[in-house]
């Protein structure tokens, strides 16, 4: 049991609120004199019909220290909770070593929990924007399952509408071969943005590009072969990004997939009256809810992105018996999404209710467009060749004498390290204007500085020459700094839980920085090798609990930790 669960039971015993909101409640004073914890009483004033100065007094008086707790104090409506010191060291210090890798896991959950995310459109090209929502969706699936619920995590890619319909139309009227041999994905994504110049030209080529959707929805043999050959070489593109980004993937849907059962799914809505026709379309009137007309098939008869999800939804509530579902999908989509939950609650899912947008905004880059190939997005592969070779460069200027494959490695960890960290150290709801050269700062708030953090542990560690002793004496870690830093360790569950509450990696991302920041705080200020055993021992056993923690919070955000840097 941790010290906050202890804390917790013993709040409960005087107030007999229950667990949920004490937890709730229960916050770490920004300053270590007002203690470790405090619990703001206000929440009981209701209840005791009393103000919270007086039942902070009150439950002080009642609350008598133990062998964990030091200290009761009332601060005006906070009830301040001290640590007894020693306690606290061999308690944290010793279950980070015992649970290791498992360290801030949470209690295991009864919920399942799909995550959909990482949804690129085949015959596209696979810009920065995508990369953010995988690495934002990765991160969220990583914590809510450290955390302790059952995730399925799942794709859901786009290979088939009006933007493949373009391309096809384009490859058949303009570009009749050659094919690429090598980065036919990529070479796909180019056609794309020529056939949308070429779509715009005449009004009349999207009457050619309707009927070429309309007879491949028809089920045209041709179109069909020449769709399932294009948008594999798509598949096989998204295939190495998904690998080399290291991500969770569960199941795979696929628009096409669900594209007929989805029609068939609104003309039986049609039958039973809750679509409309309107204009030839199918629409579902949801004005009452002040969410406007939701247009759910078109006047030509081809699905919309809502005819497929009423039938990707049935898919995921039927056969995945899941109690919530979220949907990783960019902000500029949120009238869609409260639309379409709506019209599942029409529809009678039940888990309708428990369906959740969590939305993220656009990233740009601080240099601007890289080139045009990609059409106005800056594609995935020119971003990461540029941090590659931004990456290569910091790293052989500090490995002269590494061997070939150990300096790529590294350059590897580190650019991933960079990207991903760069997109996740900003809050969903904010854009990023992504700098490269800030992302790789080895001294910035940055996803190499935290790497380099866990490599100066690992090579203290090795400097020691032996494994840190498990049994050391625990009060000798009085130092103030030393304090901060076992604070923040105990605090690692903690932002895991709000992470998985909230959807919000950045949160994570902080905490790296700040256990970072105060590990290396602490090197600086106290001497480890050169001190006596005891107290020796003791720092190393704690520099190898930092060690496991940011390597814990880095998995979390699906970042390598290296062990040199
Ligand atoms: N592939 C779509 C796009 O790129 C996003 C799909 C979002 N997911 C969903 N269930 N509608 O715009």
């Amino acid at each position: 049991m941790d010290f906050r669960e202890t804390i917790i039971k013993i709040i409960k015993k005087s107030t007999g609120l229950d667990e949920n909101a004490i937890d709730k409640a229960l916050s770490v004073p920004p300053d270590q004199k007002l203690g470790d914890f405090a619990f703001p009483c206000f929440i009981l004033s209701k209840k005791e019909k009393k103000p919270p100065v007086e039942i902070a007094k009150d439950l002080a008086g009642k609350i008598k220290p133990g062998k964990e707790i030091e200290k009761v104090e009332a601060v005006g409506p906070y009830l301040n909770f001290f640590l007894n010191k020693s306690q606290l060291n061999q308690r944290t210090l010793t279950s980070v070593t015992k649970d290791k890798d498992d360290y801030g896991k949470g209690a295991e959950k009864k919920e399942n929990v799909m995550i959909e995310y990482h949804q690129p459109n085949t015959h596209k090209a696979f810009h920065i924007g995508h990369l953010r929502n995988a690495v934002l969706g990765d991160a969220i699936i990583r914590s809510v399952r450290f955390a302790g619920y059952k995730v399925v995590a799942a794709t859901y890619m786009g290979d088939i509408g009006m933007h493949v319909a373009k391309v096809l139309w384009y490859l058949k009227t303009y570009h009749k071969g050659p094919y690429p041999e090598k980065n036919r994905g990529e070479w796909l994504g180019e056609m794309y943005v020529k056939a949308q110049n070429e779509y715009e030209k005449h009004e009349q080529h999207e009457k050619e590009v309707k009927e070429l959707l309309q007879k491949y929805e028809a089920g045209d043999k041709e179109l069909h072969e020449l769709w399932k050959k294009t948008r594999q070489w798509s598949l096989d593109d998204f295939d190495v990004i998904e690998k080399e980004l290291a991500l969770n993937i569960d199941v795979r849907f696929y628009e096409s997939e669900v594209e007929k059962e989805g029609k068939d799914m609104v003309l039986d809505l049609k039958k039973r009256g809750i679509a409309v026709e309107s204009e030839g379309a199918l629409i579902m009137d949801l004005e009452k809810y002040n969410l406007g007309i939701f247009l759910v098939l078109k006047g030509d008869g081809t699905s919309l992105y809502s005819t497929k999800d009423f039938a990707l939804a049935k898919r995921k509530f039927e056969k995945f018996k899941i109690d919530r579902s979220f949907h990783v999908i960019g902000s500029e989509q949120k009238l869609y999404m409260k639309q379409l939950f709506k019209s599942l609650e029409i529809l009678g899912f039940p888990q309708a209710s428990k369906c959740q947008h969590i939305s993220y905004e656009l990233v740009t880059l601080k240099e601007g467009k890289m080139s045009s190939r990609a059409g106005t997005g800056i594609s995935y592969n020119d971003f990461k060749n540029k941090m590659f070779e931004k990456a290569g460069k910091e790293v052989r200027k500090r490995h002269k004498d590494w061997k070939r494959e150990d300096i790529e490695k590294a350059i590897s960890q580190v650019a991933f390290a960079a990207m991903k960290f760069g997109m996740l150290n900003q809050d969903n709801n904010k854009k990023i204007v992504f700098d490269m050269d800030k992302a790789l700062d080895f001294e910035g708030e940055t996803g190499p500085y935290v790497q380099y953090a866990h490599a100066r542990a690992c090579s203290i560690l090795r400097k020691a020459g032996t494994k840190p002793k498990a049994d050391v004496k625990f009060e000798l870690l009085d130092q103030e700094i030393e304090k901060k830093v076992i604070m923040l360790l105990n605090k690692f569950s903690e932002v895991v839980e709000q992470v998985a509450q909230s959807y919000r990696p950045m949160l994570m991302t902080r905490y790296c920085i700040e256990l970072a920041q105060t590990f290396n705080e602490f090197y600086h200020s106290c001497q480890i090798l050169r001190e006596e055993e005891d107290l020796k021992n003791a720092r190393l056993l704690l520099v190898d609990c930092v060690r496991q923690v940011l390597k814990n919070a880095l998995d979390l955000l699906g970042i390598e930790a290296p062990e040199q840097m």
